[in-house]
This record gives structure tokens, C-alpha cells and sequence, in this order.
């Protein structure tokens, strides 16, 4: 993973023009967004309080990109996927504002009956642990010949020849599965649960730390697998991820989350060889290099800020080594960078101004 993580850093500077060549080829895919989440705000209603979780988040992606969404714990990443997915409850959750357009429709004003026609068929999601995302006392081939029956309404006898096939395709033995969770290894069981999202060939995936609890010998070959499935079935992804290393090997596009905002965006490119953000420079610099022999490795100072409690200003103000006073009381704006689609959310940067870098004047010198 280290390897991937390095070339993807010493990739070589494409220039504008050939970039202007992949943006046509990308066009030609699919030019319009699939998804697009618009200023998408949710709290959760405490007995302690109220508990801003996301906080006006905002990113796109097209029909066969795959964005990762990277942000340390606590960020909001997981709420994202569930608002998403329809599935926050409410009471305590709340969506306060925003849209989540999908197709060019608003996921949040349709009904729970047209969700469920959606939720599983068109778009799905690999849970954070997947032992707890199967059900301990179901043989495996019923959780995903349930699924297929019931979005495909065809017999129950298809649904198990289509689901022995998806066992198939996640290379687990078909005379395993009317075996129970428990007696499969953890890889085994979290390429079950991918067989359960991708059943019904969805459009979009919703992947929250896939390979998390896995090793790492094990984690390289599920996420191999996911790539070489999206990339057959033509599906879009969403991976979510603390792993700069993941993002290097699965995704295009790239949103750097904290406290429940999207700080920097871009492609994969944008993000690895102009990291902007004061947060994201920080992360970069947390990776360890293995031709360096130091004694520390380096840390951004700090925590999160309490999602109860958070900053009048920019979120990351109280850790961050640049913040002027502005930063403390006024929110920064989103600006432009130049890069294909490359945003930042930070008073260093102001105006969005097309294809200009412009940082404010109070930062110059630095
Ligand atoms: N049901 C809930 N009730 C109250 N607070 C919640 C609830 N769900 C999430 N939160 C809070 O919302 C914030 C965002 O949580 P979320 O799970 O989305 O973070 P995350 O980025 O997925 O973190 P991790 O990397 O640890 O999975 C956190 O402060 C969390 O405590
Ligand atoms: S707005 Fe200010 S505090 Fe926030 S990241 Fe930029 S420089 Fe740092
Ligand atoms: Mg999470």
C-alpha cells in the first residue's frame, strides 16, 4: 500500500493540456453528476444537547468515478453515507438542510416508499464491521438471495442461483454457503457483505471503511476485488477512508471532511501534489516516510472540535499554525484553485476566481 501511496505522490505533473484531455475523455463517459450532495446539514438531538455532526457538506460525483471521503474519527463520514443511504433516524437525527440530488432528484423529499425501490437496488453500502452488518443466525446465501428477491420480485429458487453466483464473483466456495457468518474469516465474511451490495448491481456504492478491520495482506486483496467489481459493473463509489493509502489505490476524485465539512476537493491529482488546506497539508504530513530517520512522527496538534461546542469561525482554527484572527470569528468561503475541479474552504485563499490562485494578502509573506 506504502508503494502505491509513494507513486501516486511522485506521479509526474500533467500539464494543463493533457489534463484538458482527461476531463474529455471523462465527459464523454458520463458528463453529468450522479450524485450531487449540496450544503447538506444534519444534528442529532441529544439529552446533552444538539449535536452538529454535518454542517453544510457538500461534493459531487459521475456516473463510474469513485470519490473518497477522508476525515479523522468523528468527522461525520459515516452520517454522510446513512443521510445518503435515507437512513438516519429521526428522532435523533435531523436533516436541518441541503440536497442530495441522485439522478436529478432530490433523495430528501421523495417518500420511504420510493427509498425503498432505491435503498439496496440502485444504491448500497458495505457497513463499517461486517460482522455486524450480517445477521449471526442466517445462513449467508439467504442474506443474499434476500435482497435479490426483494428488488428483483423473481422465485425464491433464482434469487439462490443468483446470489451462488455473486458467491462466485467474491471467489467464496458455492458448497460454503448455506454456512453461518461465524465460520467464515474476517476477509471472507467482508467479501460477503460486498456480495450483498453489489446483488442488484447498484449504481452507486457506498463503501464506509471496507477494509478496516481487516490485515493487511487481506486488505489488499479486497480492495483489489472491489476495483476489478466497479470497474465491470460500471458502478460509481464512495469510499470512505482515513487511509491516504486506500484513496491512492481506488479513487478519483478526492473531499477531504472535518467536523462535518468537505475543507478541500479535487481530483485524486489536486489533492496529492497541491494539498492546500492548511488540515490537509497536516495529514500529509502525518504520513511517515519510510527514507526518513526521525525520532517523532509528526501529529496535527490537537482534537475535533466538540460538534456541541463548535468554533464561531473556521473549524480548524484551533489547530491550525497559519489561523489570523479572521479565522476565529468569520467562516472562510469556498475558492477556487487551479486544478480540473480543485475547491478550498479557507480565508487563506479568497474570490473564485476561475483558474486563479489567490491567497490573501495577510498570508503572503508566509
Ligand atoms: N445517533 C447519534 N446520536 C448522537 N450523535 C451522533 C449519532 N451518530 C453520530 N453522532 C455524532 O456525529 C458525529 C459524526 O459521527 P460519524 O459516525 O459520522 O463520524 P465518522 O467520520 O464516521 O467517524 P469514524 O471514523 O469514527 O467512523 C460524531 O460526533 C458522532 O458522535
Ligand atoms: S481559515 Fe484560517 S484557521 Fe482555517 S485553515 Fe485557513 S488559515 Fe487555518
Ligand atoms: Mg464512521
Amino acid at each position: 500500500m506504502n508503494d502505491i501511496l509513494n507513486e501516486t505522490l511522485n506521479a509526474p505533473e500533467v500539464s494543463s493540456e493533457e489534463a484538458a484531455g482527461i476531463t474529455a475523455e471523462k465527459a464523454t463517459d458520463g458528463s453529468e453528476n450522479l450524485l450531487e450532495v449540496r450544503d447538506l446539514t444534519v444534528e442529532f438531538h441529544t439529552d446533552s444537547g444538539i449535536v452538529q455532526a454535518i454542517n453544510g457538506l457538500t461534493f459531487s460525483l459521475k456516473a463510474g468515478e469513485t470519490v473518497g471521503l477522508v476525515g479523522e474519527t468523528g468527522a461525520g463520514k459515516t452520517t454522510t453515507a446513512l443521510a445518503i443511504m435515507g437512513l438516519i433516524n429521526c428522532p435523533p437525527g435531523f436533516y436541518k438542510s441541503g440536497e442530495i440530488i441522485y439522478k436529478g432528484e432530490d433523495l430528501m423529499k421523495i417518500p420511504e416508499s420510493e427509498y425503498l425501490k432505491i435503498r439496496g437496488r440502485e444504491i448500497s453500502m458495505i457497513f463499517q464491521d461486517p460482522m455486524t452488518a450480517l445477521n449471526p443466525v442466517m445462513p449467508v446465501i439467504d442474506q443474499i438471495s434476500e435482497v435479490i428477491k426483494n428488488h428483483k420480485h423473481i422465485s425464491a429458487k433464482e434469487a439462490r442461483e443468483e446470489a451462488i453466483e455473486m458467491l462466485k464473483v467474491v471467489r467464496i466456495p458455492p458448497e460454503r454457503a448455506d454456512e453461518y457468518p461465524h465460520q467464515f474469516s474476517g476477509g471472507m465474511r467482508q467479501r460477503i457483505v460486498i456480495a450483498i451490495a453489489l446483488a442488484c448491481n447498484p449504481n452507486l456504492l457506498i463503501a464506509d471503511e471496507p477494509t478496516t478491520a481487516l490485515d493487511v495482506t487481506i486488505q489488499a486483496q479486497v480492495l483489489e476485488m472491489m476495483c476489478e467489481l466497479k470497474d465491470n459493473f460500471n458502478t460509481s463509489m464512495i469510499m470512505i477512508t482515513h487511509d491516504f493509502g486506500v484513496v491512492a489505490e481506488t479513487c478519483d476524485k478526492v473531499a477531504i471532511v472535518y467536523a462535518g465539512e468537505v475543507l478541500e476537493s479535487g481530483t485524486k491529482r489536486d489533492i496529492f501534489k497541491n494539498p492546500s488546506h492548511p488540515y490537509t497539508v497536516g495529514l500529509f504530513g502525518a504520513i511517515p516516510n519510510l527514507n526518513e530517520d526521525t525520532e517523532f512522527l509528526y501529529q496535527i496538534e490537537g482534537l475535533m472540535p466538540d460538534p456541541m461546542d463548535l468554533p464561531k469561525g473556521c473549524p480548524f482554527a484551533p489547530r491550525c499554525s497559519c489561523a489570523k484572527d479572521i479565522c476565529h470569528v468569520e467562516k472562510p468561503c469556498v475558492s477556487r484553485l487551479p486544478g480540473e475541479e480543485h475547491m478550498v474552504k479557507c480565508h487563506k485563499y479568497t474570490g473564485s476566481d476561475e483558474n486563479a490562485e489567490i491567497v490573501n494578502e495577510e498570508w503572503r509573506d508566509e
